[in-house]
């Protein structure tokens, strides 16, 4: 008999079990998050893949642009993040300047993501002379997810944040480098911002699941940043990104209600303080008014 209810899978999907979903056609389902509540809400909601962006930059911390997070902010948040999130990959964002020097950087840097963060994997943008990184990390045992089309860290010479592989030439130049990042020993690979012909024909060309942000259905899966996804983000949202919640709204409301009930009095009421017995209340006012008395009496004196 089936059992009617089957309890969730507590255990972390496997590598295998990912490449197992592209294999069955089944799309991947991956989110950012940046904090324990959110990698366990990803989680409870049967999310695959939780990536810890280097967007967290912009959406938490508040600044322009993905450029000036830094390792140690990034394994903060990481950390947090695994606490919450038991059954996803959770992937921790290499941010810039923390893999582009050298072979020997990316791989300590990747490192720290395992061991002080508990990373699954980690995500480098690039291809190209990026190659290298993906190999060194890999080869240290450290599973890697690619990320080429738009890469935010780049932006600056991609000619701003604008679609990528919208001429011929450009859309081969992205397939080789899938090919390359897929050989390199990714076990996965973002495209972000990609025409969707020519990210659906790079998805069957790869073994590999492409994730895609930007880049059609065509993708064996597709990523957003939690803040554009629930509507907690208020600054320009590209037109990918769809709307699943108003949680913005939400937050809003519930600080205006607080709000308002605090300064009318409404709140807290009787439901929200401790009471105490009776006697002891009691005595608590005798010991105050015995030492006002005895206050009293010394200033007198
Ligand atoms: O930093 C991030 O959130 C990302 C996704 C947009 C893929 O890289």
């Amino acid at each position: 008999m089936t059992p009617r209810y089957a309890a969730p899978d507590r255990t972390k999907l496997t590598l295998p079990e990912l490449a197992e979903l592209k294999r069955l056609g089944r799309k991947i389902v991956m989110v950012t998050a940046y904090d324990a509540p959110g990698g366990r809400l990803a989680d409870e909601a049967g999310v695959d893949v939780v990536l810890v962006g280097d967007s967290a930059a912009m959406t938490v911390l508040g600044h322009e642009s993905t450029v000036p997070a830094t390792m140690d902010e990034m394994v903060v948040l990481t950390r947090a993040v695994t606490r919450g999130a038991t059954r996803p990959l959770v992937v921790a964002d290499m941010p810039f300047g923390s893999f582009q020097v050298s072979d020997e950087q990316a791989l300590a840097n990747a490192v720290r993501f395992v061991k002080e963060a508990h990373a699954d994997a980690v995500k480098l943008e690039g291809a190209g002379p990026m190659l290298p990184r993906v190999r060194a990390i890999v080869g240290a045992g450290i599973p890697v997810v690619g990320h080429i089309g738009l890469t935010p860290q780049s932006a600056t010479s991609l000619g701003g944040f604008k679609a990528q592989g919208r001429t011929a030439a450009k859309a081969v130049q992205l397939y080789a480098d899938a090919l390359a990042l897929e050989a390199a020993g990714c076990f996965a690979l973002v495209l972000e911002a990609v025409p969707a012909p020519v990210a659906e024909r790079i998805s069957r060309a790869l073994a590999i699941p492409t994730i895609g942000i930007g880049a059609g259905a065509g993708c064996d899966g597709q990523v957003l940043v939690w803040h554009d996804l629930l509507g907690l983000y208020d600054g320009h949202a590209p037109r990918f990104v769809k709307r699943y919640a108003d949680v913005a709204g939400e937050i809003r409301r519930g600080l205006e209600t607080y709000a308002a009930e605090v300064r009318s009095g409404a709140f807290p009421d009787e439901r929200h303080t401790y009471a105490m017995p009776p006697e002891e209340l009691e005595a608590f006012e005798a010991v105050l008014s015995d030492e006002a008395v005895a206050a009293r009496e010394e200033r007198e004196r």
